[in-house]
């Protein structure tokens, strides 16, 4: 199979996900010289667009979404030139010809991106196969939500893999294409100094956390079909956690990678019912404010009442030797007090302190890694405040961070960039594998079995707070407080 792949085809090519991120990544990748002169992108939807409309709703987005100074007019136009459009009705089973038409020959390599309505993927992937669109140099990338539990999930799944075998589907999550979350790996797995502490000896417990100030954002019938649990947990955190605590894979490769990862998935400690009430909590946003603007409440947002959660909190446990003991806190919500997505690993406190004085007050070691809005890894320690204290040695928490002045001219990227790469050149490393979602799911479904069967509803949360206080008492019983 060839290493770069030559004809991108973009299903869902109008839609929110291309326009925002899918294009202004394209553009990115090519303004810096990471596409081969071959490769052309073909956008398909629904509905007629002359080529040139198409071209100019691209541009647009793409002037939307890139800063200015990565704006190059050659650059554009020269991205624009590759792009082409077919509308395509992914029911119609005719209109398929007509796209394998446009692709001309699938022997250079496709890739084919579904950014489209799941329900869809059947109807789009029996089109795609009967047009001879498919065979050993087509690779499938699928975009979430895949699935809304285990059994739906399975079904998409099979669906997939009656036409193309697991090495050429790419489900992506994109919080694997961060910067900050490969960070994670290299400081894991390129210092000797983590891995002899990063256990249950070492480590009192992980938090993580995405607070998002955002609403429903018009997504009415998705987020409230989904909720955060399913929307957040079962991807986005579980990928982060899985990370956080599996073990040093042999070989940074796909299949090393995602069979430590299984592992963990794998070793998550199911929750009973019991376990639900005691270790989840659900809330909603009502009105309230973030900073100085005030926000409507959930319900009124989506226009009727609902039970579904728009804040999750929850205690997990990954049963194994290396984790034994220790919590792994998740929270996620909507309607937050600000955009964050971090993970806090509190180490144990010294087993003794030698500095018996008042201004010696020892703080475990933590290390956070920050995804948003900055990227960054930050090491806290004790160190000596400086001065010629009469009373002893005054010691302060003091941070260690990465990003220093080393990277500094580096730019942000979308982390649709690496993971589209990563499908042209045929890496699925940063993609996630089926038996990662199924395990995922499973999980998933026993907590939202759980909820059913305690009657659990929702509480209510001020817009602009970090939801329900049941989330705080969830971890101050354990004598731990989120990170504030
Ligand atoms: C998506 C969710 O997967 O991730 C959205 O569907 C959420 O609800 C988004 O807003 C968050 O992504 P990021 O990269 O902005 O943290």
């Amino acid at each position: 199979a060839p290493r770069a792949y030559q004809t991108l085809l973009l299903f869902g090519a109008t839609g929110d996900l291309a326009q925002r991120m899918l294009l202004p990544s394209l553009y990115g990748l090519d303004a810096e010289g990471q596409l081969s002169d071959a490769t052309r992108i073909i956008g398909t939807a629904r509905s007629e667009h002359p080529i040139e409309e198409y071209r100019a709703t691209a541009r647009a987005a793409i002037e939307k979404a890139v800063e200015p100074e990565r704006l190059k007019p050659d650059a554009l136009d020269r991205f624009l030139a590759r792009l082409s459009y077919v509308s395509l009705d992914a029911t119609d089973t005719g209109g398929y010809a007509r796209l394998a038409e446009a692709i001309g020959g699938i022997e250079a390599g496709l890739a084919i991106f579904l950014s489209t309505a799941p329900s869809l993927f059947e109807a789009t992937i029996e089109g795609l196969d009967k047009a001879g669109l498919t065979g050993p140099t087509v690779r499938m990338a699928l975009e979430k939500p895949l699935g809304s539990d285990l059994a739906s999930s399975r079904e998409i799944n099979d669906a997939v893999a009656r036409v193309f075998p697991e090495p050429q589907i790419f489900r992506i999550d994109h919080y694997l294409g961060k910067e900050t979350v490969q960070n994670l790996l290299a400081l894991r797995f390129g210092n000797l100094m983590f891995e002899p502490l990063w256990n249950a000896q070492g480590i009192e417990h992980v938090e993580i956390s995405i607070g998002e100030t955002v609403g429903l954002e018009g997504r009415v019938g998705f987020y409230d079909d989904t909720g955060a649990l399913r929307d957040m947990v079962q991807n986005h955190m579980l990928q982060l956690l899985a990370l956080v605590a599996m073990e040093p894979p042999a070989r940074f490769d796909a299949t090393e990678v995602r069979d430590e990862k299984v592992k963990v998935l794998r070793a998550l400690r199911p929750m009973d019912v019991e376990e639900v009430k005691k270790h989840t909590v659900i809330g909603q946003y009502v009105a309230g404010a973030i900073g100085a603007r005030t926000v409507p409440a959930y319900a009124e947002e989506l226009g009727k009442p609902s039970d579904t959660e728009t804040f999750v909190a929850l205690k997990a446990h990954v049963d194994c030797w290396r984790w034994h003991g220790v919590p792994f806190y998740l929270r996620t919500g909507k309607r937050l007090p600000f955009r964050r997505s971090e993970i806090l690993i509190r180490f144990r406190a010294v087993p003794h302190s030698i500095f018996a004085n008042r201004g010696a007050v020892l703080q475990p070691n933590a290390l956070l890694i920050s995804l948003q809005p900055d990227e960054n890894i930050t090491l806290t320690l004790m160190a000596k405040r400086p001065g010629l204290d009469r009373e002893g040695i005054r010691l302060q928490e003091v941070p260690l961070d990465l990003k220093g002045d080393v990277f500094a001219d580096t730019r942000r990227r979308i982390a649709y960039e690496r993971l589209l790469l990563d499908l042209l050149e045929g890496d699925p490393t940063l993609f996630v594998r089926r038996d990662e979602v199924e395990a995922q799911w499973e999980w998933i479904d026993a907590i939202r079995a759980g909820w059913k069967a305690n009657g659990m509803k929702p509480k209510p949360y001020p817009a602009g707070t970090w939801g329900p206080s049941a989330a705080i008492a969830l971890t101050e019983r354990d004598g731990v407080s989120w990170r504030e």
